[in-house]
């Protein structure tokens, strides 16, 4: 009884599982398209003694994972994986992506770029011509956050892009925490011209950890339709 949003990501997640074989070392997405992979996983391990060990990108993954018999392990134990499965919150034609949308998009970047390759499951909703119209995650060091921010909206002025504006992301009246202490910026852009360029200037602000631009990391996305299809573009 899935809403069609909710079978288009169980279907993506489930398909992506066919590219988990016995032994893999895999790196786990966070979200909840993510979410089911990792249940479609944990089946797998409890039918069939499936054996993989799993690297989550978040503590919510961590839970997950384990509570559904998933061996887990982090990613200094484990220092290279086979593969990663995530979910992202928009994918272009050249498969670059804009994640970060649960707040883990600096230990899902880390984890994605030490895999041999990157799978990513979503909604066909999330296909767009150019990233933007969701709000871009910068992670962002507590100290001094306001200058930054300040010195990413001076900085947006000279890019192609369509917004500048920058909110600090709360949880009710508080900032919002990542899993590594920091504070989360999202930048609404609306359209990202170039995204690579904007990628790069972003990290080289002092105060920004890391941003929610995928650029050439992602490898393939199975795409999930409410009908129950799927396609697989790589
Ligand atoms: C988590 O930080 C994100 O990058 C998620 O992968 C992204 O927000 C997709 O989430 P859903 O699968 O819940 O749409």
């Amino acid at each position: 009884d899935l809403s069609p949003i909710d079978r288009a990501k169980f279907v993506a997640a489930r398909r992506s599982c066919n590219f988990v074989e016995n032994g893999m070392r895999i790196g786990l997405g966070s979200g909840s398209t993510a979410a089911w992979m990792v249940r479609c996983l944990g089946e797998r391990v409890r039918t069939e003694g499936l054996d993989i060990i799993g690297v989550p990108t978040s503590s919510r993954t961590a839970d997950l994972a384990r509570q559904l018999g998933i061996r887990v392990a982090s990613l200094d134990e484990v220092k290279w994986l086979d593969i990663t499965i995530d979910g992202a919150d928009e994918f272009d034609e050249n498969l670059n992506l804009i994640k970060g949308g649960g707040g883990a998009s600096l230990q899902e970047k880390i984890v994605a770029t030490a895999s041999d390759r990157m799978v990513v499951i979503a909604d066909v909703a999330k296909e767009v011509k150019a990233l933007g119209a969701f709000p871009l995650p910068l992670e962002t060091v507590p100290f001094g956050w306001q200058t930054t921010k300040a010195l990413v909206e001076e900085t947006l002025v000279n890019m192609d892009v369509l917004g500048r504006e920058a909110t600090l992301r709360m949880n009710d009246d508080v900032p919002f925490v990542t899993d590594e202490g920091n504070y989360i910026l999202d930048l609404h852009l609306k359209r990202i011209g170039n995204p690579r360029q904007l990628s790069l200037v972003l990290n080289q602000i002092p105060g920004i950890v890391e941003n929610g631009l995928f650029i050439d990391i992602c490898d393939a996305v199975v795409i999930g339709h409410g009908d129950g299809t799927v396609e697989v573009r790589d």
